[in-house]
């Protein structure tokens, strides 16, 4: 059975930590799937990880449409979160609402995603009102790159802490069943998380939260450049090089295809 967003705050209230990863196709969502991670995010960040683009500012409704619906074709258990692209839930509650809609139907996500607090809390509602389910998004927010200046931690002073707890706040009131919590001070997170009845889900905001997020191919070791805040449990990217190399040099001796 899938699992549900009630779950996921029942996992709080038993103090159960949540564990969630990003895929963005069909076999790695079939994997982590099979080894029950409840939450898996086609994150924007494919962009970066695996189109080759500079911000995941370029990403398109129909980029994220193709790589929900292999992922979730591949997760059969997991919530699918997909995640909603830049200047898609901007422009009014009516075009967010189709936009996630469109993403839920034709990817097959459980749940949309969006960035941002009290500025989207009127799109967050009027998805949730479709029943629709909305997890938000705060702190360090890569869409707004350009006005936050870099890829930098936020709520570092008291004032922008306060604007990011009513941020939470706000999203919560608007009905959403979880919050990203992405690059903040590990003590704002924990205050974050205490004030909140949903789960926060955090990535490079310390250990106090409801939950961690990585992306998978960070954890894997597949891109060369990793993020201050996450952990590569191997490197995949060197064994990858090493059998690509051993193939080639059994073709190029004959010895391959007996
Ligand atoms: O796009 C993404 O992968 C994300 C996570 C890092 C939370 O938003």
């Amino acid at each position: 059975m899938r699992v549900a967003i009630h779950d996921l705050k029942k996992m709080k209230s038993a103090g159960q930590k949540i564990a969630a990863l990003t895929a963005y196709d069909y076999p790695t969502a079939k994997l982590i799937d099979e080894c029950g991670i409840p939450v898996i995010l086609v994150g924007d960040s494919l962009g970066m990880v695996v189109l080759g683009l500079e911000s995941t500012i370029p990403v398109t409704m129909e980029v994220m449409l193709h790589h929900v619906a292999a992922v979730a074709r591949g997760a059969k258990r997991a919530i699918v979160v997909g995640d909603m692209p830049f200047g898609t839930y901007h422009l009014s509650a009516e075009d967010a609402l189709r936009n996630a809609i469109r993403l839920v139907q034709q990817g097959g996500a459980t749940a949309v995603k969006l960035e941002g607090g009290v500025a989207v809390a009127e799109q967050v509602a009027k998805i949730v009102s479709s029943g629709i389910p909305v997890m938000g998004h705060i702190g360090l927010t890569p869409q707004y790159v350009h006005q936050l200046g870099g890829y930098k931690v936020q709520g570092k002073t008291a004032s922008a802490a306060e604007r990011l707890m009513a941020d939470a706040k706000a999203l919560e009131g608007a009905g959403v069943f979880s919050v990203v919590l992405e690059c903040m001070p590990s003590q704002l997170a924990a205050e974050i998380t205490k004030a909140l009845e949903v789960p926060t889900i955090g990535i490079g905001a310390g250990p106090h939260c409801d939950g961690q997020i990585q992306v998978v191919s960070d954890v894997l070791g597949l891109s060369d450049y990793i993020p201050k805040h996450a952990k590569q449990f191997v490197k995949l990217s060197d064994i990858i090089r090493g059998v690509v190399k051993d193939y080639a040099d059994e073709v190029a001796k004959g010895t391959f295809g007996h």
